[in-house]
């Protein structure tokens, strides 16, 4: 089929590059020449594991050339469907901003006045539940003045791919959930997944659109508010003496609980749980429902890295020291600096008045935008040196791997947000919940 995706971020890079893996033929629109002249390359614009492989595959010299990236939207209409991947940012009340959809419909919707043939066009960015329907469907209407349904096809496939995981992720889902408001879409839909469908035997999922925006929604909730819990449970196991990992891994046995997205620590960051929360909170409340549970897994989510910097204060007073902070990403795998926890934590230990040495093995360039005053370190061993305390945000293996490096402390205080060291005699050690 021959395909297009708008944006060249880290789920419609992702996608572009896997559709084309499934044999398809992928055009890939965005604005950013820098971004588009990479991909054309065959290089990825973005840490992702696995991407440098399948972009090398088929995008540049010597390669399938299934993959080929544009700023020019006009290339969409020699194609049968475009996947819409743009961005989705937050308000300051934490509800959606969907200006971008809306200009990419618009721009979209303009392209195919052009086009006499039938289109199907499929959100894939996370939207609140009505967004594609009500507002994203009425925009390509009004522009290509056309009639959905009748002209062209609307659908809505929502993603779950994780950073640093998400090749993997789309090649190997739990679920494939094709959102449709016509026959027509969800056909074109399925030749869009099926080889992927037949390859892996993964569940499908057929439904409209409204609900398959609300699986998105309720899918990164309940995922979110689990490590909110326990997050809450691995506190009371702190106070009371107990091992929160070990009571993890039991109950972790229970089918009902399962075993995935039961580690404890400092919480979720990145940009999806966050943003994703607060947007359907905000929805609630627009619709005069207070969602109880989303809060509180928010507020215990937002309470974690005050714990981690008060342990820090139990044993050692910051003022004027070095303090180092190991791992800046959001999660290991990826660059990503959005919303991750190493952005409190900073912004707290420079409210104490302590000089901050950070490492990231890849994410310090990124956080240097937020923090450009604090010193980075090229290594776990020079950011170490002659610190009053150490507070571990990412879980790296490099950083799990630590040992003989913390020797060089000037007091060995060390905080564990992620259960990533082992406890050594000489360390005074805190973990966050356990
Ligand atoms: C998340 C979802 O897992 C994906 O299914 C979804 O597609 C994606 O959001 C999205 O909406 O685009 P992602 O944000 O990449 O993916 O990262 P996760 O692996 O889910 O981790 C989120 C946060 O939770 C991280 O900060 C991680 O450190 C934290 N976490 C995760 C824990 O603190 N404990 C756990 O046990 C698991």
């Amino acid at each position: 089929m021959h395909l297009s995706v708008v944006g060249s971020g880290y789920v419609g890079t992702t996608i572009a590059a896997c559709f084309a893996d499934l044999g398809h033929d992928v055009v890939n629109v965005d604005i950013d020449e820098e971004i588009v002249d990479a991909i054309n390359a065959g290089e990825a614009p973005i840490h992702e594991d696995g991407l440098p492989e399948l972009l090398e595959k088929h995008a540049g010299s010597n390669s399938t050339n299934r993959l080929r990236a544009t700023t020019d939207y006009a290339e969409l209409l020699n194609t049968d469907a475009t996947f819409l991947c743009l961005p989705t940012p937050q308000n300051d009340d934490g509800s959606i901003d969907l200006s971008i959809m809306e200009t990419g419909a618009a721009q979209l919707g303009a392209t195919l006045a052009d086009k006499d043939d039938w289109h199907t066009v499929v959100v894939k960015s996370t939207v609140i539940p009505g967004s594609t329907e009500d507002k994203i469907t009425p925009i390509l209407e009004r522009e290509s003045n056309k009639i959905a349904g009748e002209d062209f096809g609307i659908g809505m496939n929502p993603e779950f791919l994780r950073e640093g995981t998400a090749v993997h992720d789309f090649l190997d889902p739990d679920k494939v959930v094709l959102g449709a408001d016509d026959d027509r879409a969800l056909a074109d839909m399925h030749e869009v997944f099926d080889p992927l469908i037949d390859q892996t035997d993964a569940p499908v999922v057929e439904t409209d659109t409204r609900t398959a925006e609300m699986i998105k929604y309720a899918n990164n909730s309940f995922l979110a508010a689990k490590v909110s819990l326990i997050n809450d449970i691995g506190n009371i196991c702190k106070e009371l003496g107990v091992d929160a990992y070990e009571v993890a891994d039991a109950i972790g046995l229970d089918d009902r609980i399962g075993a995935q997205f039961l580690r404890s620590g400092l919480g979720w960051g990145g940009s999806c749980f966050p943003k994703d929360t607060a947007a359907i909170r905000a929805a609630a409340r627009q619709h005069e429902y207070e969602p109880l549970m989303l809060d509180a897994a928010t507020e215990v989510n937002d309470e974690q890295p005050t714990r981690l910097l008060s342990f820090m204060d139990d044993h050692v007073d910051v003022r004027g020291k070095r303090v180092t902070v190991l791992g800046l990403a959001f999660k290991p795998g990826t660059d990503d600096v959005r919303n991750s926890r190493a952005i409190p934590v900073i912004e707290g230990l420079q409210q104490r008045g302590a000089k901050v040495v950070a490492y990231d093995p890849i994410a310090a360039e990124n956080m240097r935008e937020h923090f450009p005053n604090i010193q980075y370190a090229e290594s776990p061993a020079a950011a170490l040196d002659s610190a009053s305390a150490a507070l571990i945000v990412t879980d790296w293996e490099e950083i799990t791997l630590l040992d003989k490096e913390f020797d060089a402390m000037a007091t060995p205080v060390v905080v564990d947000g992620r259960r990533a060291i082992d406890r050594r005699d000489g360390i005074v050690y805190e973990g966050l919940t356990w």
